[in-house]
């Protein structure tokens, strides 16, 4: 049996409907209550409780083989995860499975990969058997821009000319729910990007075309952008690590894809101009 958390959030509720797609058996610990019933249609047994609760864990690590560990960005995330792998470890768990990020590599200054680093190499030594998946930005982090895309046609970001290969949520659903499911990814780094590495001006483009009408990229200085992000996202933590990560996009971001999708999938992950396209209905005023 699998155990996933983060169920009701972007990739978990992907990952938990490519289980599902796949015939797979599987539990999630959830804490909102009005997303139970969704869940339970698509076959999962669900625990409701807060991955803070000693006890609900516990409870919903009972008979688990393999346990999905998939949280959002805090400043207690990675006192968090390493309680789940001990609670894991406890329980009998044999597998792990870490949604980590490509950006979480040895040499991380930033606070977000350095402490997905400091998760993987928790799990690495607990001696349970381990796969990290590490994808790159989501491309569904542009729906944040949503508003000024229909509004006035501009994305507001501080990338400069930083480069990411976006991969959607789907996709890595679709990653998470086969490592979750099968052997042979033991010991192993899943850097997953989408099919294109594209810069934010090259992004607009994209929008461009798909929806038929011009949107630009404007560079927005990172001191502005923190302003303008802080009146939403106000924990100061928080608000420091997504401005630190945006920063090293800025300064580069990433230049290779990976085909490792492809190579676990068999097909090529999702383009941008499909992402659009499927959610036209979001960004076109
Ligand atoms: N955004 C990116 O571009 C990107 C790229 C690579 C990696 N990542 C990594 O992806 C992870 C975030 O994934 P996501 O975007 O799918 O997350 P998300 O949409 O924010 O969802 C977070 C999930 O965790 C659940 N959760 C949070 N606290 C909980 C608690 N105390 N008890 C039970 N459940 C709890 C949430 O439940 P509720 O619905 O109840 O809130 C939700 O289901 C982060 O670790 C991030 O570093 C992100």
């Amino acid at each position: 049996m699998i155990l996933v958390t983060g169920a009701t959030g972007k990739t978990g509720s992907a990952t938990a409907k490519s289980l599902s797609d796949m015939g797979e058996k599987f539990r999630v610990l959830i804490r909102n209550e009005a997303k139970k019933q969704e869940l339970e249609s698509l076959g999962a047994e669900v625990i409701i409780g807060s991955i803070e609760n000693v006890e609900a864990v516990e409870q919903s690590m009972d008979g688990i083989d393999t346990v999905l560990i998939l949280l959002p960005n805090s400043e207690g995330q990675l006192k968090l995860e390493k309680q789940l792998v001990d609670s894991a470890k406890q329980s009998g768990a044999k597998k792990i499975v870490k949604m980590s990020s490509i950006e979480a590599t040895p040499d991380a200054t930033s606070p977000i990969p350095k402490l997905h680093l400091e998760s993987e190499e928790y799990i690495k030594q607990s001696g349970l058997s381990w796969t990290m998946v590490k994808p790159n930005f989501y491309m569904q982090n542009l729906l944040a821009s949503a508003g000024t895309i229909k509004d006035q046609g501009k994305i507001f970001l501080p990338m400069g000319e930083g480069k990411t290969g976006m991969i959607d949520t789907t996709d890595v659903g679709k990653v998470l729910a086969k490592v979750l499911s099968e052997d042979g990814h033991e010991s192993m780094n899943h850097e997953i990007t989408g099919p294109e590495i594209l810069s934010f001006y090259e992004v607009a483009e994209i929008f461009s075309q798909v929806l038929g009408t011009e949107v630009d990229y404007v560079d927005v200085p990172l001191a502005a952008y923190k302003e303008t992000l802080g009146q939403f996202l106000t924990n100061q933590w928080h608000l420091d690590a997504v401005i630190d990560l945006f920063k090293g996009i800025a300064e580069g971001g990433i230049e290779e894809k990976t085909d490792t999708f492809n190579a676990l999938m068999g097909d090529a992950p999702k383009s941008l101009a499909q992402f659009v396209t499927e959610n036209s209905f979001i960004f076109k005023a």
